[in-house]
């Protein structure tokens, strides 16, 4: 039995492609900027995204951690939304390796923050406050339906900090999904920003890896902070040879998950038992719900495992199904299937 696992775009395997320059990359020290092949990964990236340097680091989490430890130092606040990945889900690092305070304010619906919600976070200078340095954003917005902020709304907190005198950081782990999705090119989402970092490993499908971007200042710092957390890699060319193949190969699939994630809301929206809002789903990322009288959430998603179709459970009565490279639109009707059988039996 073929098993659809939707769980997340985590979940890819390396392309051929990206097996066949792992095995064929020239490699060197990466700590004494002797690797060619990260060098060129890492030129590439900057280019793409339209900054001075970027950085090789291991995951999306280390992206946002060294990004973060660059721009402020002990005691120091950022803003972010209350449901940023960084704040719910990357084990609280900024707090617990750089003493930096995080604030929250409410993420909309869009993932956006509002601009009065920020402006009013910001700390005025008294002794009793910590001080704000950064406001970060998350573009797609993961638990926000993947939702994916603007060119226009970047620009408008970009102003907002620049006014204040912070800086913003960009969480891009999925920005080429936004760009895709908003058909613009990725430097319209990055021009605005002071840092970035987006994923290879996620929806790009290489097997390790994220870009920090910024000015060569920046990435500079950057470099040190990564050392610091332990990220300092030796041949890590093995890694960057398929990053160089996902920025090549891969970005210009993305349309196709966002086709299969509307096709699968889309199904979703007529299978009794479930409910979904078809119009949220702007990417790869599609969260739905469990009516009331139906099993808790996980009780289904083992249901649908033990049919052969993953997807991860988010909530006492909320679902997760995230497309990527390796999901066909045959897979997803596959999982409709499977999905409407199981909820009938229920
Ligand atoms: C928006 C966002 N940021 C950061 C991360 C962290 O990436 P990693 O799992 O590579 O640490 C994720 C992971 O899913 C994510 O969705």
């Amino acid at each position: 039995m073929k098993t659809i696992d939707l769980r997340s775009d985590t979940v890819t395997l390396p392309s051929p492609q990206m097996r066949e320059a792992i095995y064929h990359a020239e490699l060197g020290d990466d700590v004494l900027g002797e690797d060619p092949t990260v060098n060129r990964l890492e030129q590439m990236a900057a280019e793409r995204v339209g900054k001075e340097a970027a950085l090789l680091v291991v995951s999306g989490t280390m992206g946002n951690l060294v990004s973060i430890l660059t721009h402020c130092g002990r005691g120091d606040e950022i803003i972010l939304g209350d449901l940023a990945h960084t704040f719910l889900y990357e084990a609280g690092g900024t707090a617990a390796l750089g003493g930096i305070h995080p604030r929250t304010v409410p993420n909309q619906p869009d993932g956006t923050l509002r601009l009065q919600d920020i402006e009013a976070a910001i700390r005025t200078d008294n002794v009793h406050f910590p001080r704000t340095r950064l406001i970060c954003l998350e573009n797609t917005h993961n638990r926000c339906s993947g939702a994916a902020l603007t060119p226009a709304y970047t620009a408008q907190v970009a102003d907002l900090a620049r006014r204040r005198g912070l800086a913003l950081h960009l969480d891009g782990a999925r920005i080429f999904h936004a760009a895709v999705a908003l058909q613009v090119d990725v430097r319209e989402l990055t021009r605005d920003v002071d840092s970035l970092s987006f994923c290879l490993s996620k929806g790009l499908a290489a097997p390790v890896g994220s870009g920090v971007c910024g000015s060569r200042d920046f990435i500079a710092e950057a470099r040190r902070a990564r050392k610091i957390v332990g990220g300092g890699m030796r041949q890590a060319g093995i890694i960057a040879a398929a990053g160089i193949v996902a920025l090549d190969t891969m970005i210009d699939r993305i349309q196709e998950d966002h086709d299969n994630a509307r096709r699968f809301a889309q199904g979703v929206a007529g299978i009794n038992g479930l409910s979904i809002d078809p119009s949220r789903v702007q990417t790869n990322i599609v969260y739905f719900d469990v009516a009331r009288e139906m099993p808790y959430a996980e009780e289904l998603a083992k249901k649908l495992a033990s049919r052969g179709l993953r997807v991860l459970s988010v909530g006492p009565s909320r679902l997760r199904a995230v497309m990527h490279y390796g999901i066909s639109a045959q897979d997803i009707d596959q999982a409709l299937s499977i999905l409407a059988d199981v909820c009938r039996i229920v």
